[in-house]
């Protein structure tokens, strides 16, 4: 990149840990009058304007944005890039929501110019919610994750992704084999994984679509290139669970069937993680597998209630995501917002300030991209997101009243949406129009 050197100033949010408690003010830096400066796409240096500014070269774009709140880009960990067209679509719950709507719609996505042309789009929407990476299923066609990845480049994103594989359970358009699915994402993950910023995602739909000779073909790329990531589903919805435990017999469990062919581990996300049993919660620890709550899409399927404290408790890792097109919402805001209140139902309340770690250095722990992205610190890649706690009459309203931190964070949770969101900036470039 040879952008011209660009000093933000703002209110600076970052932090350095997960909240322990609203008065763990160690797990976070916060400035008032604070300044990035920005060269070549990374965060050169960070910290009170007077002293950022004085590091600056002659040649440096001031652009300030108090009384705004500058933070890292919102990370989404889980979400479906061929379903922009399947969000908002009337279902029953999980298995019909998928056979009635969410398989024809990725149907389409065998012609490269559909995917291109839902990619942009998908991408805008990103782009307009503050969210500055993402962890994409594509479809079963290779052609889609072209479309994927190359429109992540033209925008300089640092984004994630993979085909999806599933050879049974589903229409013959979408379905490949063992052998297609294993040599297909081998392809793309040579062509992609590591060009630029991309990331490529080894990409097993779930146990339902998948035969035995897949997951372990899946296995093996996996064993292959230890440095990628995989995504699945698991324990969503009950239904689900009993299909899967009808197709593999001999699996002590749901998670027993990802375990067995190699699937679990450090790099390993996992969409859901609703209904867990004991020893699955085991395994999940042992492996340090990441646990993805998906909090518009468990409500809108109707499949239960994701238990923070439970697994968290258990020493598992997790993590937060839109599951757009189960999911309602490309926001981060929202997510977090609908996440709140699942939680409240159990009697865990999450605080303001755990819920924008989570969205942020959570999610990027989560995916072990910490040193890259995810934080302010001087060395990052300078992927930002811009937030106006009184973008809307009832925020600006409800901000007469707000006096701390963690107070307006909150506002900005449970009223905040794309309105919310001033300026998005992926590797030092602003991206909202
Ligand atoms: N399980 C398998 N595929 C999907 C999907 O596309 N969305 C959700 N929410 N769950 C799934
Ligand atoms: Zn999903």
């Amino acid at each position: 990149t040879d952008q011209v050197p660009t000093l933000l100033r703002g209110r600076l949010l970052s932090f350095h840990s997960a909240p322990a408690g609203p008065q763990d003010t160690a797990a976070y830096s916060y400035l008032e009058d604070g300044a990035l400066l920005l060269i070549d796409g990374k965060i050169a240096a960070q910290g009170a304007y007077d002293a950022v500014r004085v590091q600056a070269p002659e040649n440096v774009r001031t652009v300030d944005h108090r009384p705004n709140l500058i933070l890292p880009g919102f990370i989404d960990t889980h979400i479906h890039f061929p379903q922009a067209q399947v969000i908002a679509s009337w279902a029953d719950q999980l298995l019909d929501w998928l056979n009635d709507y969410t398989f024809p719609a990725e149907m389409r996505f065998a012609d490269k110019a559909h995917s291109a042309r839902i990619a942009t789009e998908f991408y805008d929407a990103l782009v307009a919610q503050g969210t500055t990476t993402a962890v994409a299923y594509c479809s079963s066609h290779p052609a889609s994750v072209d479309a994927y990845f190359e429109e992540a480049e033209r925008r300089g994103m640092l984004m994630l992704g993979g085909k999806t594989m599933m050879d049974r359970n589903a229409p013959a358009e979408l379905c490949d084999t063992p052998q297609s699915a294993y040599d297909d994402s081998k392809a793309l993950l040579a062509k992609w994984h590591g060009r630029g910023r991309a990331h490529y995602v080894i990409t097993p739909r779930f146990a339902i679509t998948s035969t035995p000779q897949q997951l372990e073909a899946a296995g093996t790329l996996l064993k292959e290139h230890p440095g990628c990531h995989l995504q699945t589903h698991i324990n969503e919805n009950h239904n689900e669970i009993a299909l899967t435990r009808e197709l593999y017999p001999d699996a002590a469990h749901y998670l027993g069937v990802y375990e067995s062919f190699g699937l679990l581990g450090p790099k390993t996300l996992l969409g859901h993680c609703i209904h867990m049993t004991g020893p699955e919660m085991r395994i999940m620890r042992e492996t340090g597998s990441v646990a993805v709550f998906c909090p518009t899409s468990n409500l809108f399927l109707g499949s239960g209630l994701f238990d923070k404290a439970g697994l968290e408790g258990a020493g598992i890792r997790t993590a937060i995501a839109t599951d757009v097109g189960g999911g309602t919402s490309y926001s981060m805001l929202r997510t977090l917002d609908e996440g709140y209140k699942i939680l409240q139902l159990q009697r865990q309340r999450m605080h303001p300030l755990t819920g924008f770690y989570w969205a942020t250095r959570g999610n990027a722990d989560a995916l072990s991209l910490t040193d890259r992205i995810g934080t302010l610190d001087a060395g990052s890649d300078a992927d930002l997101v811009v937030l106006d706690a009184r973008a809307t009459p009832p925020m600006a309203l409800r901000m007469e009243t707000v006096e701390t931190l963690s107070e307006e964070l909150f506002v900005l949770q449970t009223l905040g949406d794309d309105r919310a969101v001033v300026q998005t900036y992926a590797a030092g470039q602003a991206l909202k129009v």
